[in-house]
């Protein structure tokens, strides 16, 4: 469908949150903010055909981050959330200098994670762009100076969940290679440092067990959304129930699948952006 007909459509988000993330990870952090802004509006944007976004340089971030945000505000949106980590830490600096809205972001909650251990050791899986971003190192050196952060970069995870095959040996095997090295490290806070991830949450603890603290940072990118409405006076007045608007650039079926826990005979849109 034209790109004209594709925003005459979303004309009516005005007044929606936008949502973007390489892909259909960041409705992990879309499914904890409805709990507790359930009269939002919002629309959201999978860029599937370009995910992942890890791989990419810096600039290639910036540059799909920039199309993603100005999508969303041609159609009116009011507060953006970057829901990936990866775009945020390589772009979120870019799009709050150029773009008026306000903006939230995902980083990797390494600040809490540093604050709880009890054996000096916590470990992170994100992407290799997000893993080397100047913001990743700078939050890490701020915060976790004198623990130790193993790192891992989920390499192939993103792909098996973009296709589809989250239940896959594949996955099991990829995910034990992963962690079980971090046991060595003896960690016990596990970082999830990408949106797609919480969606291996039933698999990662099979393999780490239930004493390692899962850390997901979807309740308090949710908390931070309601502040900042609250504060700009943003929060949508009405009590309706709000309406949900989900598009992607790929396909339809891998996302329809994992939101249909929540809404139920949702048909997704493909469309070019
Ligand atoms: N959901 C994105 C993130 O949080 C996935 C990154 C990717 O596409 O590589 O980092």
């Amino acid at each position: 469908m034209c790109g004209f007909l594709h925003l005459y459509k979303m004309y009516k988000a005005i007044d929606s949150i936008g949502f973007f993330d390489s892909g259909v990870g960041g409705t992990s952090i879309w499914k904890e903010m409805i709990k507790i802004l359930p009269n939002e509006n919002t629309v959201y944007l999978a860029d599937s055909i370009n995910a992942p976004y890890g791989k990419k340089t810096h600039e290639e971030i910036i540059a799909l981050s920039k199309k993603n945000t100005e999508y969303l505000l041609n159609s009116g949106c009011k507060m953006i959330v970057v829901a990936c980590n990866t775009a945020t830490t390589n772009a979120i600096d870019y799009l709050r200098s150029k773009y008026k809205v306000p903006f939230i972001g995902i980083e990797p909650a390494i600040k809490p994670a540093a604050l709880k251990t009890k054996t000096n050791s916590v470990g992170i899986l994100a992407t290799k762009g997000t893993l080397s971003s100047a913001l990743f190192a700078r939050t890490s050196g701020e915060f976790a100076k004198n623990v130790k952060v193993v790192e891992q970069v989920g390499k192939g995870l993103v792909e098996l969940i973009e296709s589809g095959n989250i239940n896959s040996p594949k996955m099991d095997a990829l995910l034990v290679g992963y962690l079980k090295p971090m046991l060595h490290e003896n960690i016990d806070h596990l970082i999830l440092g990408c949106t797609h991830y919480p969606y291996l949450i039933p698999k990662i603890r099979e393999i780490i067990g239930k004493e390692v603290h899962i850390i997901d940072s979807g309740y308090a990118v949710s908390k931070q959304i309601r502040n900042v409405l609250q504060k700009e006076t943003l929060l949508n007045p009405t009590s309706n129930q709000g309406t949900y608007k989900f598009y992607t650039n790929s396909n339809t079926e891998v996302l329809e699948n994992l939101l249909n826990d929540v809404l139920f005979d949702l048909k997704i849109e493909k469309m070019e952006f």
